[in-house]
């Protein structure tokens, strides 16, 4: 079941994506005392840690109660400017007290294959188990590229083949990198999965996607979950699609 939203700007975008995610992590700290939540890379979720740590809302969880993971990462060192735990660190972390031991980082600084196995284990023994005993993870932010990607399963990449395992390293020969990222199974384990997507940029392969929802020609239409898939879109990248889409103007 999927749910989508549009909204008049980034700003309010990421705003109402920040308050869904404290609503849902209120939820799960209530029901199990501990919100389990993978970060995305890229710039779009950038707003939304911003306004989630600001005065107004960053007091609204309780954030040592809070388990960090990554949906993806490049394959580079913590501090480099392309590390998405570096983002995440300069924007999101560093602004607010959860212990470091909840920050599940993707080790982008040695081998693929071998990191992808260390994830793989680690999120074994901290992801609590649905009631078939399947590990999963209660929010998951994602984005989706031009091209359709998301996280760092890429068109045509190995890692959109790999079903079983929960984490893949995946050499994406357009980039000339490799990556680590969840795969399909983890990522569709997931309670909720929140898309967020906003500029003229994406409203192509959007609109694509929306024709044919069973189609599976670009890497995030195979984003299923056993959850709730939201899209948090903005008007310019929803521009002329014919789908059900709730337009939020504020
Ligand atoms: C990454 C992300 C990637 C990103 C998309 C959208 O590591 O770069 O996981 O999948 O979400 O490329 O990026 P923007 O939000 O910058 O458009």
């Amino acid at each position: 079941m999927s749910t989508l939203y549009s909204f008049n700007s980034a700003a309010s975008l990421a705003l109402h994506a920040a308050e869904h995610w404290i609503e849902i992590g209120q939820q799960a700290i209530k029901k199990r005392g501990l919100l389990h939540i993978a970060l995305s890379g890229g710039s779009t979720p950038k707003q939304v840690h911003q306004i989630i740590t600001d005065a107004t809302h960053v007091n609204q969880l309780d954030w040592s109660k809070v388990h960090f993971y990554f949906g993806d990462e490049r394959c580079v060192p913590p501090q480099h400017a392309d590390s998405n735990y570096r983002m995440a660190n300069e924007t999101l972390f560093s602004k607010i007290p959860c212990p470091p031991e909840n920050i599940h980082r993707m080790q982008g600084e040695i081998d693929p294959a071998s990191a992808a196995q260390d994830y793989a284990k680690m999120l074994q023994a901290h992801l609590p188990r649905n009631n078939t005993g399947e590990a999963f993870i209660d929010i998951v932010l994602l984005g989706m590229g031009p091209d359709g990607h998301t996280a760092s399963l890429f068109p045509d990449t190995a890692a959109l083949k790999v079903m079983h395992k929960s984490v893949t390293e995946n050499y994406v020969a357009k980039l000339h990198a490799w990556r680590i990222t969840l795969t399909y199974p983890m990522f569709n384990a997931a309670h909720n999965i929140l898309i967020l997507a906003h500029g003229e940029e994406k409203n192509l392969v959007l609109k694509r996607i929306l024709a044919s929802p069973t189609a599976h020609d670009y890497p995030i239409q195979d984003i299923q979950p056993n959850g709730k898939l939201f899209w948090y879109l903005d008007d310019k990248a929803s521009k002329n699609i014919d789908a059900p889409i709730q337009h939020i103007q504020e």
